[in-house]
């Protein structure tokens, strides 16, 4: 069933993000491990690719719930100018910053709880492991749909969604936007079979905004 939820976590808290980038913190500054790429380097370049073949640099793009922002880095580093992330970790936003300020990239950060609204009108939206995360809260259904309204009302006309998930299928996430979104495309993830069926471990969806 479509409107089944995940069931809540730990991974659905401000608390646990505040814990997990505090120590991401003390490994950067300690070893300079900057931390974890969601997904994993082959979802990264997958989508980076994506997104520079088919996004001017001169676009403002924020990524939601952008961690350590290492896809901001990415695409910083290929000449895209105008670069947002938001979190509503602050120790998130800080590990970010730091990481940035090694590397004087031109990226800002803020500190941002996509439920609250979005900071902001952007033309790409991008989103790895955000939605995935708020729908493992306790009131995930609620927040859920708080998301997609927040989502919609800071993507300028036309602007691209890009939403990758490991917790919903391609079929899932499209019922989730239908409303307001259309999907524009997917991004070809790995795939794997199993009992004669085919399936894949992570989604990537583009949607256009209706
Ligand atoms: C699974 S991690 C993904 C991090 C990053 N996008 C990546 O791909 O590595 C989920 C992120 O969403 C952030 N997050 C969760 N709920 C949020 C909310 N309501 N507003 C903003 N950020 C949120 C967490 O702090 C965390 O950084």
């Amino acid at each position: 069933m479509l409107d089944d939820e995940l069931g809540s976590s730990e991974l659905g808290t401000l608390e646990f993000w505040e814990a997990r980038y505090d120590s991401e913190i003390q490994n950067f500054k300690n070893h300079g491990d900057p931390g974890e790429a969601w997904f994993g380097e082959d979802i990264v370049d997958r989508i980076i690719k994506w997104i520079s073949e088919n996004v001017d640099k001169n676009v403002s793009i924020a990524d939601l719930g952008c961690g350590n922002g290492h896809v901001l880095i990415e695409l910083a580093q290929l000449g895209y100018t105008k670069l947002i992330g938001l979190d509503y970790s602050e120790k998130a936003i800080c590990l970010a910053n730091t990481i940035k300020d090694n590397q004087s990239l031109n990226i800002k950060y803020e500190v941002n709880d996509i439920l609250l609204g979005l900071n902001g009108v952007y033309n790409v939206i991008h989103d790895k492991g955000t939605y995935d995360a708020i729908s493992l809260s306790e009131n995930s259904k609620e927040f859920r749909e708080k998301y997609r309204i927040n989502v919609h009302s800071a993507l300028e006309a036309s602007g691209y969604f890009i939403i990758t998930s490991c917790n919903w299928t391609e079929e899932e996430l499209k019922e989730h936007f239908k409303e307001g979104f259309e999907l524009h495309c997917t991004i070809p993830t790995p795939e794997f079979k199993f009992g004669g069926k085919v399936g894949s471990v992570v989604s990537i969806c583009v949607f256009k905004k209706k």
